[in-house]
């Protein structure tokens, strides 16, 4: 008698990328409680890979995850990835009947938005194992629903975002940037930020504004691969707030400019700091101060622009 080995379950393996905002400009706050943006996002080469496996009809959702900071990741309905996979679901009319397994390699909780990149990454993986084949377009208006990053996470390398962030003209970019990245154990809340920000504004303290227009600088540095010039034309209208709710982080910016970075400032909602190196070894010199400083509860090194979320 043969016996036949059991045949693994189908999965679908898919990585989406972290991301920072080179520029980030914020308008006054909108009746929907949120602000119109101008913003510059690049994808760095910092990954989240999402397995999806199918699993026994009626079995529902689950979650695993591994990989550093791991164990502050929620594993319930409330995790991005989750809803995901339960959205797409209702929108193509499936039971929700997946394992997802999530290798984390893009801060937690840092404004890098990591969260949104296991979003993405999860559309694109239940589309495939469920065979639904929606249109890009359609899996960008879902991203757009889970949040306003989740739809650069599927687009990725460089571009322009405006709305809330979710609407995308990609952007030229020449050649590879080398980044340094100091993190916080704590993270800082993106609303709780954003609600600084308004504060701020309310005293004259600063003054919103999302003119495009004052991108000119960065835009053609990315163009020519420039980072000595990327470096002075970075720029987050949230750096304020942030900084106003975690006074430590100052250091740390200071840190990467006595390094020589050759431009430094907090990342999207903070609480990471992000500096723009000459080299790969001028990002491991900056990352090395701030741990000797015990400026960082952790560092990364990692390069930009990198590709969107994609099958592996
Ligand atoms: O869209 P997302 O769920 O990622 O946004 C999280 C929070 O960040 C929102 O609830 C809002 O408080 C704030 N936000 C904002 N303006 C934006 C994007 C986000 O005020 N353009």
């Amino acid at each position: 008698m043969t016996r036949l080995a059991a045949a693994p379950s189908p999965s679908v393996r898919v990585r989406a990328p972290g991301k920072i905002n080179l520029s980030l400009r914020v308008g006054p706050v909108a009746d929907d409680g949120y602000h119109p943006l101008v913003t510059v996002f690049q994808a760095v080469a910092l990954v989240e890979e999402v397995t999806a496996t199918q699993v026994a009809e009626g079995a529902g959702i689950s979650l695993t995850v591994d990989g550093p900071q791991s164990g502050r990741v929620p594993l319930d309905a409330s995790n991005l990835a989750w809803r995901a996979a339960e959205l797409l679901a209702r929108e193509v009319g499936l039971a929700p009947d997946v394992a997802l397994h999530l290798a984390k390699g893009v801060p937690v909780a840092g404004g890098m938005a990591g969260g949104s990149a296991d979003a993405a990454a999860t559309l694109v993986a239940c589309d495939a194992l469920w065979g639904a084949g929606l249109p890009r377009a359609e899996l960008h208006r879902l991203a757009a629903i889970l949040g306003s990053d989740v739809p650069f996470a599927l687009l990725g390398h460089t571009a322009v975002g405006t709305g809330r962030g979710h609407l995308l003209t990609p952007a030229m970019s020449r050649g590879e940037f080398h980044w340094a990245f100091a993190t916080r154990d704590e993270g800082l809340s993106t609303p709780a930020v954003y609600g600084r920000y308004d504060e701020l504004a309310a005293t004259g303290a600063l003054v919103p504004s999302a003119d495009p227009a004052q991108d000119t600088a960065l835009m053609q540095a990315l163009r020519a691969g420039d980072p000595t010039a990327l470096g002075p034309a970075l720029h987050n209208d949230l750096e304020a707030a942030a900084l106003d709710l975690r006074p430590e982080l100052e250091r740390t910016l200071e840190i990467a400019r006595n390094g020589g970075a050759l431009g430094a400032m907090v990342s999207g909602s903070g609480p990471t700091v992000a500096a723009l190196a000459r080299s790969r070894q001028h990002a491991l010199a900056i990352a090395a101060t701030w741990t000797a400083e015990g400026a960082a509860d952790a560092v990364w090194c990692t390069t930009g622009p990198a590709a969107g979320a994609r099958l592996l």
